[in-house]
């Protein structure tokens, strides 16, 4: 279960808000995340499918607190005077909507939002120096994000563990997405590799990968789709294998609806 406090300790190391280079740093993270909550659009396509009323309803809750946190972001650009760029590829493709609900719960919202997350709450809510005027407010802001965020998680690990009780074979390519996209994410941190040498905060950055890694294997394995042995290559190469074909499979999936057909029943007026 995710909480709001920091799970990862950067020691107090924070970033320096006069300094170009650093502003450069902060305008990126917070570029990936203004166009990560612009995507909450896509709870429109999420509603129209929801698989229960209880799922239909999440969806527009969902929608509601991501629209505001698009806002709430474009004011915490604001509030450090500074101009947005546009969203890097991995996160446009990693937060691509999935219309296949198994793989929509798992990616979006478990390990997805997961890792959002970890980038709010442990690297911004403490890396952000406290002593600058606006910081205070922008902390305000994303602490109340981060709550939000908490229960968008909590919503993909319950329903990633509804999909696997229906279908535990997914169990596998599951475990095989999940090593893809840990190979593919560290991809968005390459620029910082060079300028780590000697910054307070980015010196942090391949213990702070690593805790994300021990964090989201550890999920994988409570959610009981992670082996508690990491197979060998053979094994790994099958899961990835067996991923990347459900993820094909899922492009073909198109948007259907259940709920207009399923209301009686959900609303308990038939079995
Ligand atoms: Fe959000
Ligand atoms: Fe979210």
């Amino acid at each position: 279960m995710p909480t709001i406090e920091a799970e990862y300790d950067f020691q107090g190391a924070t970033f320096d808000l006069d300094d170009p280079g650093d502003r450069e740093i902060v305008r990126f993270i917070l570029s990936q995340a203004l166009y990560g909550e612009a995507t909450g659009v896509y709870c429109g396509l999420s509603l129209h499918a929801a698989r229960s009323l209880e799922a239909a309803k999440f969806y527009l809750r969902h929608a509601r607190q991501e629209l505001n946190h698009l806002e709430q972001f474009a004011e915490i650009f604001r509030l450090l005077d500074m101009t947005p760029a546009p969203g890097h590829w991995v996160i446009k493709t990693m937060s691509s909507h999935n219309h296949f609900y198994p793989l929509k719960v798992l990616m979006e919202h478990a390990i997805g939002e997961g890792m959002v997350l970890d980038i709010f709450k442990d690297v911004l809510l403490q890396t952000l120096p406290d002593d600058h005027p606006t910081v205070p407010l922008i902390k305000k802001k994303l602490r109340a994000v981060c709550r939000e965020e908490i229960e968008h998680v909590e919503w993909g690990e319950k329903e990633t563990r509804w999909v696997l009780s229906q279908d535990p074979s997914l169990a596998t390519p599951f475990y095989g997405i999940l090593e893809l996209q840990m190979m593919f994410a560290p991809v968005i941190l390459k620029p910082f590799r060079d300028k780590a040498q000697g910054h307070a905060v980015l010196e942090h950055l391949p213990s702070f990968v690593e805790h994300v890694n021990r964090r989201v294997w550890a999920q994988g394995k409570a959610l009981g789709f992670v082996p508690e042995e990491r197979p060998g290559l053979f094994g790994r190469g099958w899961a990835m294998f067996r991923g990347a074909l459900l993820f094909v499979r899922s492009q073909f999936s198109g948007p259907r609806s259940t709920l207009d057909k399923t209301y009686l029943s959900e609303l308990g007026f038939s079995g």
